[in-house]
């Protein structure tokens, strides 16, 4: 693994390695940001600077998904509440300490005449590059700042300009998902002349309802308002949303900074797969701490070594060629569960999901056993068995077409193939198993095997 090389250059911004902290709590100070430095973090994005606001007490609210604390996490924290000058200070004092560090200043003004005056207090300090947040979605949006820019594209490009005319380090726009099209502020930015994209920034969420005082988390005396999400449950969303920005012919030049749920090594390299060159994170590390950086630093190196990679640019974007639209899926692939007696505990989970849930695909065993059977004939290959069941890789998913054959919706619209009216036969379930309804109302009783 001697060869492997973690270092970064991202738009400029030089890192020993694309681990960075997202602008949020754990980069709130310099103690905290030289302590995650000491860690092993390559990089951080400092607490959004700005004018200092006033923040309430009670600031999150969680998903505890069954045993998994903190799936989700919502917050209506608004940006940096310390003077600019402390900020300022302990940012020149970081760098001091740590030059081959990056250290990014988020930022989040106003006027023409405050992005002008902050660019150049952070570029004084000995910021390595700036972020420009437009994606808080709560209190600071309500204000014309944050997210309210991050769903204006005209809007944001203006600032995204006059933040380019100002700065001589380089400009990172980080984007809100609280958006249709996450490529319209994207190409905004872009053609502001950003050196580079972040995203995600928070979703707009309410994570629950009080049961006794009727009010939302987290409660601010008896009332509350929505905050963003981030942590785990995010991560599809984002991975979504950078796959847009890294497919794009217009955007796909620019670095993309990868941030939404990060947690694990595995997090980072799907990210950079995606399309990104440095990952950023908050929610873990606020759960977890900072030596999380140890497990995503040997992971990511165990997986380079393993593919022979000796820089994260060999295989950043690896798979987005693989991401496409529906209608360029093979039609033909086929897919059958298979269930593997041994490792089977008999839950019959896999019955009941596809029952009712899927294709009455699965009967219950007649001969005393507790080991469910497939039939494949029923099975359509939706994977829903091989999730809901509780044994890794009790139920894989088997290929049974030979591979020979491709064609796609695309292809067939053009051979004029596809089904054109209510009845047409061409549809794809016709002459696919159902039961008749009337054989629900004996399912108890009856064969449950649901065969033809
Ligand atoms: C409590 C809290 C405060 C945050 N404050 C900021 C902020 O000041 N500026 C900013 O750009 N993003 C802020 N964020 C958003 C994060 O930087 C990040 O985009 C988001 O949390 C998604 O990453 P994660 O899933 O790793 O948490 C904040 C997030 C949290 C949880
Ligand atoms: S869900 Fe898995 S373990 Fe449970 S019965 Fe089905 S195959 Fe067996
Ligand atoms: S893959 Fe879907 S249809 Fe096939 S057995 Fe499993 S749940 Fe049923």
């Amino acid at each position: 693994m001697s060869n492997i090389d973690l270092s970064i250059n991202f738009a400029g911004i030089k890192a020993p390695n694309p681990f960075w902290l997202a602008s949020a709590p754990p980069t709130n100070s310099g103690y905290q940001v030289m302590k995650a430095f000491e860690a092993g973090w390559g990089g951080a994005v400092w607490k959004t600077l700005g004018v200092p606001v006033q923040n309430v007490s009670s600031r999150y609210g969680a998903i505890n998904y069954r045993d998994t604390r903190m799936a989700g996490l919502n917050n209506i924290e608004l940006i940096t509440d310390r003077p600019l000058a402390d900020n300022l200070r302990e940012i020149e004092e970081v760098k001091k300490h740590f030059p081959n560090h990056a250290v990014i200043a988020s930022l989040m003004v106003e006027s023409k005449k405050e992005w002008f005056q902050i660019v150049k207090d952070v570029e004084n300090a000995g910021a390595d590059g700036i972020e420009l947040n437009f994606g808080c979605p709560h209190g600071m949006c309500e204000r014309g700042m944050g997210s309210a820019v991050g769903q204006e594209p005209e809007v944001l490009n203006t600032i995204v300009q006059w933040v380019m005319q100002a700065a001589s380090i380089p400009v990172i726009t980080k984007l809100t998902p609280n958006i249709s099209d996450i490529t319209d502020p994207a190409l905004a930015a872009v053609r502001g002349g950003s050196s580079a994209l972040s995203l995600i920034n928070t979703i707009k969420s309410i994570v629950g309802i009080d049961l006794d005082t009727y009010a939302p988390y987290p409660i601010v005396d008896g009332k509350g308002t929505n905050g963003g999400y981030c942590g785990p449950a995010v991560k599809p969303i984002a991975l979504h949303m950078l796959k847009e920005l890294a497919g794009h012919p217009e955007i796909r030049n620019t670095p993309i900074s990868g941030i939404g749920g990060i947690e694990t090594w595995r997090d980072v390299v799907e990210f950079i797969l995606l399309g990104a060159t440095s990952v950023q994170v908050c929610t873990a590390v606020m759960h977890y701490g900072f030596g999380i950086v140890r497990e995503m630093e040997a992971g990511l190196r165990q997986f380079m070594s393993d593919k022979g990679y000796s820089s994260i640019y060999d295989f950043a974007g690896k798979a987005v060629p693989n991401v496409v639209e529906w209608k360029h899926l093979n039609l033909h692939y086929k897919v059958v569960a298979s269930i593997n007696a041994d490792k089977c505990i008999g839950c019959q989970l896999c019955h009941i999901a596809c029952d009712d849930g899927a294709h009455q695909a699965i009967a219950l065993p007649s001969n005393g056993s507790r080991v469910p059977e497939i039939i494949d004939e029923n099975c359509v290959g939706c994977n829903l068995c091989s999730l809901v069941c509780p044994v890794e890789d009790c139920i894989t998913m088997e290929r049974r077409d030979d591979g020979s054959k491709t064609e796609t919706w695309a292809e067939r619209t053009v051979l004029g193939k596809i089904p054109e009216h209510f009845n047409d036969p061409r549809g794809g379930g016709v002459g696919h198993f159902v039961p008749e309804p009337s054989a629900a109302l004996n399912y108890k009783r009856k064969d449950r095997s649901g065969r033809k």
